[in-house]
């Protein structure tokens, strides 16, 4: 059995300044940037945990609960959450802070699931998770909770469409801002 690793082993911090050609058209940060950073920071922080290469596979609600702004420093903090074989669950938490007043803005948490993969492209077991405090621990069960409620998501929709019939259930349009052009 390979030897446990600790959160603190690959925990990844990465601070980014947030410069005019990242804004869109109405001058705040453009949501595919910060993005981006998430997507880089979850690959480093499972990367270390893993030893190795891994891939993005999934990911756990994105929701800008702030604007960015150009001139703002963006930090991501990132951190192994959970551990399956191949899996790794990364929660990473996005902070913008203005430089001159020093105001910080906690603009989202999300969850990366990465998953590392062999020299031949297959999943490949990862060091099991030292949880060393009570946070460790705390977080490891909800990201447990998490993949089961998704699991249990996924199978309710899956039944629900498959019972669904479009024809049948028009009617529910009714009360929406659409309009039926067939
Ligand atoms: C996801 C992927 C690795 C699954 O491969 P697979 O051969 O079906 O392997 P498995 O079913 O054993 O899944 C491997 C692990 O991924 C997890 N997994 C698979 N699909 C998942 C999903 N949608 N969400 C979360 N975890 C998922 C499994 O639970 C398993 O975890 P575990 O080993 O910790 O138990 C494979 O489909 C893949 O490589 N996808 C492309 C990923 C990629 O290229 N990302 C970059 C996009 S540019």
């Amino acid at each position: 059995m390979t030897e446990a690793r600790a959160v603190s082993f690959s925990q990844t911090t990465l601070t980014e300044l947030m410069i005019p050609a990242y804004a869109n058209f109405g001058g705040k940060i453009h949501g595919g940037i910060l993005l981006s950073l998430m997507d880089k920071i979850a690959y480093v922080c499972a990367a270390k945990h893993a030893g190795g290469y891994c891939v993005t596979v999934s990911v756990d609600a994105v929701e800008f609960r702030a604007p960015v702004e150009v001139g703002e420093l963006v930090s991501l903090h990132a951190r192994v959450n959970y551990v399956g074989r191949s899996s790794m669950v990364v929660g990473i938490r996005v902070i913008a802070q203005h430089v001159e007043t020093g105001v910080e803005k906690h603009t989202n948490t999300s969850y990366f699931t990465m998953v590392a993969k062999d020299s031949a492209g297959n999943p490949r077991q990862v060091p099991p998770l030292l949880l060393e405090t009570m946070e460790d621990a705390r977080r490891f069960l909800e990201a447990m909770k998490r993949k089961d409620m998704r699991a249990q998501y996924k199978g309710d929709f899956d039944n629900e469409r498959s019972r669904m019939n479009a024809i049948n259930e028009l009617d529910l349009l009714k009360k929406e801002r659409c309009v039926l052009g067939m």
